[in-house]
Protein backbone atom coordinates (compact mmCIF):
# COMPACT_ATOMS: atom_id res chain seq x y z
CA UNK A 1 0.00 0.00 0.00
CA UNK A 2 2.70 2.25 0.44
CA UNK A 3 2.60 3.82 -3.51
CA UNK A 4 -0.65 4.07 -2.60
CA UNK A 5 -0.02 6.63 -0.24
CA UNK A 6 2.90 8.44 -1.61
CA UNK A 7 0.38 8.38 -4.80
CA UNK A 8 -2.41 10.75 -1.83
CA UNK A 9 0.57 12.49 -0.31
CA UNK A 10 2.02 14.37 -3.63
CA UNK A 11 -1.45 14.93 -4.90
CA UNK A 12 -2.73 16.29 -1.62
CA UNK A 13 0.58 18.88 -1.78
CA UNK A 14 -0.30 19.36 -5.50
CA UNK A 15 -3.97 21.09 -4.17
CA UNK A 16 -2.20 22.54 -1.10
CA UNK A 17 0.10 24.47 -3.97
CA UNK A 18 -2.40 24.81 -6.33
CA UNK A 19 -4.39 26.79 -3.24
CA UNK A 20 -1.10 28.60 -2.47
CA UNK A 21 -0.33 29.94 -6.10
CA UNK A 22 -4.26 31.15 -6.75
CA UNK A 23 -4.23 33.24 -3.47
CA UNK A 24 -0.94 34.80 -3.76
CA UNK A 25 -1.98 35.40 -7.56
CA UNK A 26 -5.50 36.99 -6.30
CA UNK A 27 -3.96 38.82 -3.45
CA UNK A 28 -1.19 40.18 -5.04
CA UNK A 29 -1.27 44.05 -6.08
CA UNK A 30 -0.43 42.91 -9.65
CA UNK A 31 -3.63 41.20 -10.29
CA UNK A 32 -5.22 44.91 -10.57
CA UNK A 33 -2.34 47.10 -11.39
CA UNK A 34 -3.46 50.03 -13.98
CA UNK A 35 -1.37 48.48 -17.10
CA UNK A 36 0.84 51.28 -18.86
CA UNK A 37 -0.25 52.49 -22.65
CA UNK A 38 1.61 53.17 -25.43
CA UNK A 39 0.22 56.95 -24.95
CA UNK A 40 -0.52 58.11 -21.92
CA UNK A 41 -3.87 58.93 -22.25
CA UNK A 42 -5.82 60.32 -19.09
CA UNK A 43 -9.78 59.78 -18.55
CA UNK A 44 -9.13 62.54 -15.69
CA UNK A 45 -8.07 65.15 -18.39
CA UNK A 46 -10.46 64.47 -21.15
CA UNK A 47 -13.47 63.85 -19.54
CA UNK A 48 -12.94 65.08 -15.55
CA UNK A 49 -11.63 68.36 -16.62
CA UNK A 50 -12.20 69.05 -20.25
CA UNK A 51 -15.74 67.39 -20.09
CA UNK A 52 -15.90 65.60 -23.08
CA UNK A 53 -18.64 63.11 -23.43
CA UNK A 54 -18.00 59.45 -22.68
CA UNK A 55 -19.95 58.34 -25.90
CA UNK A 56 -18.10 60.96 -28.42
CA UNK A 57 -15.41 58.53 -28.25
CA UNK A 58 -16.88 55.22 -27.71
CA UNK A 59 -20.17 55.65 -29.57
CA UNK A 60 -20.78 52.36 -30.20
CA UNK A 61 -21.74 51.34 -26.41
CA UNK A 62 -25.21 52.10 -26.78
CA UNK A 63 -25.88 49.54 -30.35
CA UNK A 64 -22.92 47.25 -31.03
CA UNK A 65 -20.87 44.47 -28.67
CA UNK A 66 -18.24 46.08 -28.82
CA UNK A 67 -17.90 49.69 -28.10
CA UNK A 68 -14.61 50.12 -29.19
CA UNK A 69 -11.47 52.10 -28.54
CA UNK A 70 -11.36 55.84 -30.90
CA UNK A 71 -9.34 55.70 -33.81
CA UNK A 72 -6.89 57.77 -34.18
CA UNK A 73 -8.38 60.08 -36.32
CA UNK A 74 -10.54 61.49 -33.59
CA UNK A 75 -7.48 62.18 -31.38
CA UNK A 76 -6.51 64.13 -34.13
CA UNK A 77 -9.69 65.90 -34.81
CA UNK A 78 -8.88 67.99 -31.73
CA UNK A 79 -5.08 67.19 -31.57
CA UNK A 80 -4.21 68.69 -35.02
CA UNK A 81 -4.89 72.36 -33.11
CA UNK A 82 -4.35 71.42 -29.54
CA UNK A 83 -0.99 70.86 -28.08
CA UNK A 84 -0.05 69.74 -31.82
CA UNK A 85 3.79 69.36 -31.07
CA UNK A 86 3.63 67.50 -28.25
CA UNK A 87 5.71 64.27 -28.68
CA UNK A 88 2.74 62.57 -27.49
CA UNK A 89 0.63 64.03 -29.95
CA UNK A 90 3.44 63.36 -32.53
CA UNK A 91 3.66 59.51 -31.73
CA UNK A 92 -0.39 59.86 -32.54
CA UNK A 93 0.48 60.94 -35.49
CA UNK A 94 2.83 57.73 -36.80
CA UNK A 95 0.31 55.60 -35.73
CA UNK A 96 -1.97 57.86 -38.31
CA UNK A 97 0.63 58.29 -41.04
CA UNK A 98 1.23 54.22 -40.91
CA UNK A 99 -2.48 53.39 -41.10
CA UNK A 100 -1.75 51.24 -37.62
CA UNK A 101 -4.03 51.42 -34.90
CA UNK A 102 -2.77 52.70 -31.47
CA UNK A 103 -1.80 49.30 -29.59
CA UNK A 104 -3.86 50.34 -26.48
CA UNK A 105 -3.58 47.37 -23.63
CA UNK A 106 -7.31 46.33 -22.76
CA UNK A 107 -8.35 46.28 -19.32
CA UNK A 108 -11.35 44.82 -19.49
CA UNK A 109 -11.89 41.11 -19.35
CA UNK A 110 -14.70 38.26 -19.42
CA UNK A 111 -14.35 34.93 -19.18
CA UNK A 112 -14.52 33.01 -22.43
CA UNK A 113 -17.80 31.75 -22.71
CA UNK A 114 -19.99 34.86 -21.12
CA UNK A 115 -21.76 37.04 -23.89
CA UNK A 116 -21.76 40.67 -22.89
CA UNK A 117 -23.89 42.80 -24.59
CA UNK A 118 -23.81 46.78 -23.38
CA UNK A 119 -27.20 47.52 -25.64
CA UNK A 120 -29.37 46.16 -23.46
CA UNK A 121 -28.04 47.57 -20.07
CA UNK A 122 -27.99 51.36 -21.78
CA UNK A 123 -31.19 51.04 -22.89
CA UNK A 124 -32.18 50.55 -19.46
CA UNK A 125 -30.56 53.64 -18.22
CA UNK A 126 -27.38 52.62 -16.11
CA UNK A 127 -25.35 54.74 -16.73
CA UNK A 128 -21.18 54.22 -17.30
CA UNK A 129 -20.26 54.51 -13.70
CA UNK A 130 -22.52 51.77 -12.56
CA UNK A 131 -20.13 49.22 -13.96
CA UNK A 132 -16.96 50.52 -14.71
CA UNK A 133 -16.78 53.32 -11.58
CA UNK A 134 -15.80 57.10 -11.61
CA UNK A 135 -13.69 56.65 -14.90
CA UNK A 136 -13.27 60.39 -15.15
CA UNK A 137 -11.12 60.27 -12.10
CA UNK A 138 -8.40 58.08 -13.54
CA UNK A 139 -5.28 58.87 -15.80
CA UNK A 140 -4.34 55.35 -15.91
CA UNK A 141 -7.83 52.72 -16.11
CA UNK A 142 -7.36 49.68 -13.59
CA UNK A 143 -7.43 45.97 -14.60
CA UNK A 144 -10.23 44.09 -14.24
CA UNK A 145 -11.68 40.52 -14.86
CA UNK A 146 -15.43 40.45 -14.11
CA UNK A 147 -17.15 37.67 -12.31
CA UNK A 148 -20.52 36.38 -12.76
CA UNK A 149 -20.86 36.78 -8.97
CA UNK A 150 -21.05 41.22 -10.07
CA UNK A 151 -23.64 40.46 -12.69
CA UNK A 152 -25.98 38.35 -10.58
CA UNK A 153 -25.97 40.96 -7.79
CA UNK A 154 -27.17 43.69 -10.20
CA UNK A 155 -29.23 41.58 -11.58
CA UNK A 156 -30.92 40.56 -8.55
CA UNK A 157 -31.06 44.12 -7.20
CA UNK A 158 -32.75 45.71 -10.38
CA UNK A 159 -35.29 42.64 -10.68
CA UNK A 160 -33.08 42.30 -14.37
CA UNK A 161 -33.10 38.41 -15.65
CA UNK A 162 -31.31 35.69 -14.17
CA UNK A 163 -32.78 32.69 -15.24
CA UNK A 164 -30.75 34.63 -17.70
CA UNK A 165 -27.73 31.66 -16.74
CA UNK A 166 -29.41 30.94 -20.05
CA UNK A 167 -29.45 33.97 -22.01
CA UNK A 168 -25.82 34.78 -21.46
CA UNK A 169 -24.11 31.74 -21.50
CA UNK A 170 -23.25 31.12 -25.18
C1 LIG B 1 -12.60 66.80 -28.11
C2 LIG B 1 -11.19 67.12 -28.15
C3 LIG B 1 -10.15 66.03 -27.80
C4 LIG B 1 -10.10 64.74 -28.29
C5 LIG B 1 -11.06 64.03 -29.22
C6 LIG B 1 -8.88 64.16 -27.73
N1 LIG B 1 -8.25 65.08 -26.92
FE1 LIG B 1 -6.47 64.80 -25.95
N2 LIG B 1 -6.65 66.61 -25.08
C7 LIG B 1 -7.66 67.51 -25.32
C8 LIG B 1 -7.45 68.69 -24.48
C9 LIG B 1 -8.35 69.92 -24.43
C10 LIG B 1 -6.26 68.45 -23.74
C11 LIG B 1 -5.61 69.33 -22.70
C12 LIG B 1 -4.59 70.16 -23.41
C13 LIG B 1 -3.85 71.08 -22.46
O1 LIG B 1 -3.47 70.60 -21.39
O2 LIG B 1 -3.68 72.23 -22.84
C14 LIG B 1 -5.77 67.14 -24.16
C15 LIG B 1 -4.59 66.55 -23.69
C16 LIG B 1 -4.03 65.40 -24.19
C17 LIG B 1 -2.70 64.89 -23.88
C18 LIG B 1 -1.65 65.59 -23.03
C19 LIG B 1 -1.36 64.87 -21.77
C20 LIG B 1 -2.46 65.02 -20.83
O3 LIG B 1 -3.07 63.99 -20.52
O4 LIG B 1 -2.70 66.15 -20.40
C21 LIG B 1 -2.55 63.71 -24.55
C22 LIG B 1 -1.32 62.79 -24.56
C23 LIG B 1 -3.77 63.46 -25.28
N3 LIG B 1 -4.64 64.52 -25.05
C24 LIG B 1 -4.02 62.36 -26.06
C25 LIG B 1 -5.22 62.11 -26.74
C26 LIG B 1 -5.51 60.91 -27.47
C27 LIG B 1 -4.57 59.72 -27.60
C28 LIG B 1 -6.75 61.04 -27.99
C29 LIG B 1 -7.56 60.04 -28.80
C30 LIG B 1 -7.85 58.78 -28.11
C31 LIG B 1 -7.25 62.35 -27.60
N4 LIG B 1 -6.28 62.96 -26.83
C32 LIG B 1 -8.47 62.87 -27.98
C33 LIG B 1 -8.70 67.37 -26.22
C34 LIG B 1 -9.00 66.23 -26.94
C1 LIG C 1 -11.19 61.60 -25.81
C2 LIG C 1 -11.62 60.22 -25.95
C3 LIG C 1 -12.22 59.46 -24.77
C4 LIG C 1 -13.23 59.86 -23.91
C5 LIG C 1 -13.97 61.20 -23.88
C6 LIG C 1 -13.50 58.74 -23.04
N1 LIG C 1 -12.68 57.69 -23.36
FE1 LIG C 1 -12.70 55.85 -22.52
N2 LIG C 1 -11.05 55.30 -23.62
C7 LIG C 1 -10.42 56.12 -24.53
C8 LIG C 1 -9.17 55.48 -24.94
C9 LIG C 1 -8.15 56.05 -25.92
C10 LIG C 1 -9.10 54.25 -24.24
C11 LIG C 1 -7.96 53.21 -24.30
C12 LIG C 1 -6.83 53.62 -23.39
C13 LIG C 1 -7.13 53.45 -21.93
O1 LIG C 1 -7.57 52.37 -21.52
O2 LIG C 1 -6.95 54.44 -21.18
C14 LIG C 1 -10.30 54.16 -23.42
C15 LIG C 1 -10.62 53.09 -22.61
C16 LIG C 1 -11.81 52.99 -21.87
C17 LIG C 1 -12.23 51.82 -21.11
C18 LIG C 1 -11.45 50.53 -20.98
C19 LIG C 1 -11.60 49.67 -22.19
C20 LIG C 1 -10.95 48.32 -21.97
O3 LIG C 1 -9.79 48.19 -22.35
O4 LIG C 1 -11.59 47.44 -21.41
C21 LIG C 1 -13.42 52.13 -20.51
C22 LIG C 1 -14.25 51.22 -19.61
C23 LIG C 1 -13.74 53.50 -20.87
N3 LIG C 1 -12.74 53.98 -21.70
C24 LIG C 1 -14.86 54.17 -20.42
C25 LIG C 1 -15.05 55.54 -20.60
C26 LIG C 1 -16.05 56.31 -19.88
C27 LIG C 1 -17.03 55.73 -18.86
C28 LIG C 1 -15.92 57.60 -20.30
C29 LIG C 1 -16.68 58.84 -19.81
C30 LIG C 1 -16.54 59.11 -18.37
C31 LIG C 1 -14.85 57.63 -21.31
N4 LIG C 1 -14.33 56.36 -21.44
C32 LIG C 1 -14.46 58.75 -22.03
C33 LIG C 1 -10.88 57.33 -25.01
C34 LIG C 1 -11.87 58.08 -24.41
C1 LIG D 1 -23.92 46.79 -16.88
C2 LIG D 1 -22.51 47.12 -16.81
C3 LIG D 1 -21.89 48.07 -17.81
C4 LIG D 1 -22.32 49.34 -18.17
C5 LIG D 1 -23.54 50.10 -17.68
C6 LIG D 1 -21.33 49.84 -19.11
N1 LIG D 1 -20.36 48.90 -19.32
FE1 LIG D 1 -18.73 49.07 -20.55
N2 LIG D 1 -18.17 47.12 -20.14
C7 LIG D 1 -18.84 46.29 -19.27
C8 LIG D 1 -18.22 44.97 -19.31
C9 LIG D 1 -18.68 43.74 -18.51
C10 LIG D 1 -17.15 45.05 -20.24
C11 LIG D 1 -16.21 43.93 -20.70
C12 LIG D 1 -16.85 43.31 -21.92
C13 LIG D 1 -16.01 42.31 -22.65
O1 LIG D 1 -14.81 42.18 -22.39
O2 LIG D 1 -16.59 41.65 -23.54
C14 LIG D 1 -17.15 46.43 -20.74
C15 LIG D 1 -16.25 46.93 -21.69
C16 LIG D 1 -16.21 48.26 -22.12
C17 LIG D 1 -15.24 48.80 -23.05
C18 LIG D 1 -14.13 48.02 -23.72
C19 LIG D 1 -14.71 47.36 -24.92
C20 LIG D 1 -13.72 46.74 -25.84
O3 LIG D 1 -13.92 46.88 -27.05
O4 LIG D 1 -12.78 46.09 -25.35
C21 LIG D 1 -15.54 50.14 -23.22
C22 LIG D 1 -14.80 51.14 -24.12
C23 LIG D 1 -16.69 50.41 -22.40
N3 LIG D 1 -17.09 49.26 -21.75
C24 LIG D 1 -17.29 51.65 -22.32
C25 LIG D 1 -18.52 51.90 -21.69
C26 LIG D 1 -19.22 53.19 -21.75
C27 LIG D 1 -18.72 54.44 -22.47
C28 LIG D 1 -20.37 53.03 -21.02
C29 LIG D 1 -21.49 54.05 -20.81
C30 LIG D 1 -22.05 54.61 -22.04
C31 LIG D 1 -20.38 51.65 -20.50
N4 LIG D 1 -19.25 51.01 -20.95
C32 LIG D 1 -21.38 51.10 -19.70
C33 LIG D 1 -19.92 46.62 -18.47
C34 LIG D 1 -20.66 47.80 -18.55
C1 LIG E 1 -25.25 47.60 -12.64
C2 LIG E 1 -26.24 46.56 -12.91
C3 LIG E 1 -25.92 45.44 -13.87
C4 LIG E 1 -24.75 44.74 -14.01
C5 LIG E 1 -23.44 44.91 -13.24
C6 LIG E 1 -24.97 43.77 -15.05
N1 LIG E 1 -26.26 43.87 -15.54
FE1 LIG E 1 -27.06 42.76 -17.07
N2 LIG E 1 -28.78 43.83 -16.93
C7 LIG E 1 -29.05 44.81 -16.00
C8 LIG E 1 -30.41 45.31 -16.20
C9 LIG E 1 -31.11 46.40 -15.40
C10 LIG E 1 -30.95 44.54 -17.28
C11 LIG E 1 -32.38 44.62 -17.86
C12 LIG E 1 -32.39 45.35 -19.16
C13 LIG E 1 -33.74 45.21 -19.83
O1 LIG E 1 -34.71 44.77 -19.18
O2 LIG E 1 -33.79 45.53 -21.01
C14 LIG E 1 -29.90 43.64 -17.72
C15 LIG E 1 -30.03 42.74 -18.78
C16 LIG E 1 -29.10 41.80 -19.15
C17 LIG E 1 -29.27 40.80 -20.19
C18 LIG E 1 -30.52 40.60 -21.02
C19 LIG E 1 -31.39 39.64 -20.25
C20 LIG E 1 -32.65 39.29 -20.99
O3 LIG E 1 -33.74 39.57 -20.43
O4 LIG E 1 -32.54 38.75 -22.08
C21 LIG E 1 -28.12 40.06 -20.24
C22 LIG E 1 -27.84 38.88 -21.15
C23 LIG E 1 -27.22 40.59 -19.23
N3 LIG E 1 -27.84 41.65 -18.59
C24 LIG E 1 -25.96 40.09 -18.96
C25 LIG E 1 -25.09 40.62 -18.00
C26 LIG E 1 -23.74 40.11 -17.75
C27 LIG E 1 -23.12 38.92 -18.45
C28 LIG E 1 -23.22 40.90 -16.77
C29 LIG E 1 -21.85 40.82 -16.10
C30 LIG E 1 -20.69 40.92 -16.98
C31 LIG E 1 -24.22 41.89 -16.42
N4 LIG E 1 -25.34 41.68 -17.18
C32 LIG E 1 -24.01 42.87 -15.47
C33 LIG E 1 -28.19 45.28 -15.03
C34 LIG E 1 -26.87 44.88 -14.84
Amino acid sequence: MIPNKAALLISLAGLVLTGLLLFLYFASPSASIRPEQPIPFSHNVHSGIKRIQCQYCHPYAAYSNFPGLPPVEKCLHCHNYIIAEHPWIKKEHDYFETNSSTPWKKVNYMPEHVVFNHQRHINSDLSCRECHGRVQDQHRLKRKTWRMGECLNCHKKMDANIDCWLACHS
